[in-house]
């Protein structure tokens, strides 16, 4: 059990908020093999109040989708607060999570997501705004640095994201310009652990149990966000080895889910479905024949087609 802010959680293992991914089919097959707290995917609070429609189906959920939490990106406070009040009036997230992570180009050019470790002061002022008009716990997702891990700077902004009233921090173990590759630095999890009172939770490299436990063992964190490591593997959450008729029907199973509950265009779906299917071709001897005849595919008739032939 942890608690953030005024929550209780009985989970300090959760999925990670996973733009493009962690969709509402990915977190019911997760939550079906033992994911007990999710993420929806990152919402941009522009896109929430200013486009004519936006996408739907980032804050889709179904009763089984719960306990979960929202993310926000924006730069704005007033404009945050706004999003936020918008976001929970389609949804009840348990806590709203501010993204001071993302290291996408035109993120940063709107000076939000990794930008705030360069520059936080905007960052504190979306904290104290949320937190001070809303009754949910406000929390941050934070990368190491923005160039480079300097130990000063980081607990500094950790330490500042929690004066302003942050519930808890979710840092990534790289720097803004490490993206996703490069070694996680235990040290600098640390480091916001040790200097601050509220949970922290280690990311990054979370691809298995041991992977997972040294997280913990080296930063001394409160608990971990599963990412990358349950893509095509949401068995991550029960720890367990599935067969490979298990793993197609969970394959199967989640493009059902796709399917069904995507509202999305019909290409864009089966981008999706496509995306899916290699996350989990993965561990398949056979996975690189499939991997072009999947991309070729046309039709979701035809990807169920050719999924059928994989052993
Ligand atoms: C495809 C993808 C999408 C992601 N989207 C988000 C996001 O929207 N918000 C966020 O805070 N982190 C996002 N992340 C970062 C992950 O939550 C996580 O911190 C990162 O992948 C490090 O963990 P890993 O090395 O175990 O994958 C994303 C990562 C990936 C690979």
């Amino acid at each position: 059990m942890i608690k953030i802010g005024s929550q209780k959680i009985d989970t300090n293992i959760f999925l990670a908020p996973l733009a493009g991914c962690a969709d509402l089919s990915f977190r019911l097959v997760a939550r079906e093999l033992g994911a007990r707290f999710c993420f929806y995917e990152m919402v941009d609070s522009n896109a929430l109040l200013y486009q004519k429609e936006p996408r739907r189906d980032i804050l889709k959920t179904h009763p089984k989708d719960h306990p979960i939490a929202a993310q926000l990106l924006g730069s704005e406070p007033e404009r945050m607060l706004e999003a936020a009040k918008r976001l929970l009036s389609l949804v009840t997230p348990e806590f709203l999570d501010i993204n001071a992570a993302c290291p996408a180009k035109k993120v940063l050019k709107k000076r939000c997501g990794a930008y705030f470790l360069k520059e936080p002061s905007n960052l504190y002022k979306i904290i104290e705004k949320l937190s001070a008009n809303l009754t949910l716990p406000i929390t941050v997702k934070l990368r190491i640095g923005y160039n480079l891990f300097d130990p000063d700077h980081i607990i500094s902004i950790a330490k500042n994201c929690q004066k302003s009233g942050a519930a808890a921090l979710f840092v990534h173990g790289r720097t803004m310009k490490q993206r996703y590759s490069g070694k996680v630095n235990y040290e600098a999890i640390k480091a916001v652990k040790d200097n601050t009172t509220i949970p922290v939770f280690g990311s990054g490299d979370i691809l298995s149990q041991e992977l997972a436990q040294k997280m913990f063992d080296q930063t001394g964190c409160d608990g971990i966000l599963v990412a990358r490591g349950a893509m095509g593997n949401p068995w991550f959450f029960c720890n367990k080895k599935p067969s490979i008729k298990e793993r197609l029907d969970t394959l199967n199973r989640h493009l059902s889910y796709l399917e069904k509950y995507k509202e999305t265009r019909a290409t864009a779906k089966l981008g999706l479905m496509k995306k899916a299917v290699m996350w989990y071709l993965k561990e398949f001897a056979n996975a690189h024949e499939f991997r072009n005849r999947i991309n070729g595919c046309k039709s979701i008739e035809e990807i169920r087609a050719c999924v059928s032939k994989i052993i």
